[in-house]
C-alpha cells in the first residue's frame, strides 16, 4: 500500500494506517485510526509529527526508502503523546542532522521520555514562524488541545494546517482524503470531538480564535481524514460543538472570612464562573439566614463553600449553614471547598469532609485530571495567604467547575 501520499505541493502524508481494534483513552477504536505524519520536502526537509511508537522502526524504514533521512532539517512535534511523537527515537538515531522544532514545555516531556537531551532544539512560542525554503510554518501554542505541550502548525504559503489531534477523526483508511470518503464522515468527526476535544472548551474557542483570522485551505490533522473538501465546515463544527450552553444554571458561593482573603478567593470564583455564564449567587453567612441560603442551595447546579481557618476550624457560624445543606438531596449537583490559610488549613479539609458526607458530586483533583487533563488546579482549592498573583487559580478553578455543568 502507497506510504507516500501528496496532499500539497511538495508535502506528503507518510504515516501509519492501524485497522487494529485500537485501545485509546479506556476505549477499544473498533474502526482503527491512522496516524499522520507529513513530510515537506522543500528546500528544509521538514517532517511534521511522527507515528504510535509501536510502529517506530517500521516508519523510519519506510520513509527511509524514498527520502534520505541525512537531509531532514526539520522535526516538528506538535503534540507529545506516544501516537505521535512515539517514532521520534527511532526517526532521531538516522536523522543526524535534524531539529526538533517544539514548545519548551515538550521539550521536558520529550527528555523525559525519551532522553534526547542531546539533541539540537529550536523552542517555539506562540506565533512565531520558520522558513524552511519554499514554505514559511507558523507555529500556534494551544495548550490543553489537548495537553498542556500542544501546538498546532500553519503552512502559510499553501494555506495547510497541521493541527495534530485537532480536528482529527478515528478511522483507518487509506482513502485520506474527506472527499474520498465512501460515507458521511460528520458523525466520526463529532464523536472524536466528544471524546477528546469537549472537556477542553474553552481552549477550543482560545484555539478557534487564534485561527480566525488565516485562510485554511486544507485541515491535515493526526488521525484520520484529511480535510480539503470544505474545511471551513469542520472548523465551524468546532465552533459551533464548543459554545458553552449555561443558560439556567446556577451557582452558590458560601462563605465566610476572617481578614477578608477567603472573600476574595469567593469573588474570584464567582467571576470564574459568571464568564463561564453561570448565574451565580455569593454569599457571606454573616449576612444570610439559613432559610434564604438553603433556598437558593436548592436552585443551585454548583455549591461552594468555603472558610478562613482559625484554631484549626471553620469561623463564624458558618458549620450551621453546611449542616443543613448536606442533609439535603444534592445528588445533582456539583460542590468543592474553598479557602484561605495561613499555616495549615483545616477548615477547608473540615468542610470537603462534610460535602464528602453528601450526596454531592464533589469535584476533586482527580477528577478534573480525567476530565480535562489540568494538573495544576487543585481541590479543595486551597490558597496560602492571598495576593493578586493567586487570582488566576482562583478565577480558573470558577471557570473549570463551571465546565462540569454546561
Ligand atoms: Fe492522538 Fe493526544 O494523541
Amino acid at each position: 500500500m502507497n506510504n507516500k501520499i501528496q496532499i500539497a505541493e511538495k508535502s506528503f502524508w507518510v504515516g501509519k494506517v492501524d485497522d487494529r481494534p485500537v485501545p485509546f483513552h479506556r476505549l477499544i477504536l473498533e474502526k482503527g485510526t491512522t496516524y499522520n505524519s507529513y513530510l515537506l520536502e522543500t528546500e528544509k526537509p521538514t517532517l511534521i509529527d511522527t507515528v504510535d511508537i509501536s510502529f517506530g522502526v517500521e516508519f523510519v524504514k519506510k520513509l527511509s526508502e524514498n527520502f534520505d533521512l541525512n537531509t531532514l532539517k526539520y522535526v516538528v512535534i506538535n503534540h507529545v503523546e506516544p501516537d505521535h511523537a512515539g517514532a521520534l527515537p527511532a526517526l532521531m538515531s538516522k536523522a543526524k542532522n535534524a531539529v526538533i522544532v517544539t514548545t519548551e514545555k515538550a521539550k521536558e516531556f520529550l527528555n523525559g521520555m525519551f532522553k534526547l537531551h542531546n539533541r539540537e532544539y529550536l523552542i517555539i512560542k506562540d506565533g512565531d514562524t520558520l522558513d524552511i525554503g519554499g514554505k514559511t510554518l507558523k507555529f500556534f501554542q494551544v495548550p490543553y488541545l489537548h495537553t498542556e505541550e500542544t501546538m498546532i502548525t500553519y503552512s502559510i504559503e499553501d494555506k495547510v494546517l497541521y493541527p495534530c489531534d485537532i480536528f482529527s477523526t478515528h478511522i483507518a483508511t487509506y482513502k485520506l482524503f474527506n472527499d474520498l470518503a465512501s460515507e458521511d464522515i460528520t458523525e466520526d468527526f463529532k464523536v472524536y470531538y466528544s471524546l477528546i476535544m469537549a472537556s477542553h472548551r474553552p481552549y477550543v474557542r482560545e484555539m478557534l480564535h487564534k485561527l480566525k483570522d488565516i485562510e485554511i485551505n486544507i485541515i491535515a490533522p493526526a488521525h484520520g481524514f484529511i480535510l480539503r473538501n470544505n474545511a471551513k465546515k469542520f472548523i465551524d463544527l468546532y465552533d459551533k460543538m464548543s459554545l458553552k450552553n449555561a443558560s439556567n444554571k446556577k451557582a452558590l458561593i458560601l462563605y465566610t472570612s476572617m481578614t477578608g482573603n477567603t472573600g476574595k478567593i469567593a469573588n474570584d470564583i464567582y467571576e470564574g464562573l459568571t464568564d463561564s455564564g453561570i448565574e451565580a449567587r455569593i454569599i457571606n453567612a454573616k449576612t444570610s439566614s439559613i432559610d434564604v441560603v438553603k433556598e437558593m442551595a436548592a436552585e443551585s447546579d454548583i455549591i461552594v463553600i468555603g472558610s478562613s481557618t482559625r484554631y484549626g476550624d471553620m469561623i463564624g457560624n458558618i458549620e450551621a449553614y453546611i449542616k443543613e445543606i448536606v442533609s439535603m438531596d444534592l445528588s445533582s449537583k456539583y460542590g468543592f471547598a474553598f479557602g484561605s490559610y495561613g499555616w495549615s488549613g483545616e477548615a477547608i479539609e473540615i468542610i470537603n469532609d462534610y460535602l464528602k458526607q453528601s450526596n454531592i458530586n464533589l469535584l476533586d483533583s482527580t477528577k478534573i485530571i480525567k476530565a480535562t487533563g489540568e494538573n495544576d488546579l487543585h481541590l479543595p482549592l486551597r490558597i496560602n495567604f492571598y495576593d493578586n498573583a493567586k487570582k488566576v487559580t482562583s478565577v480558573n478553578t470558577g471557570k473549570m467547575a463551571a465546565e462540569f455543568i454546561v
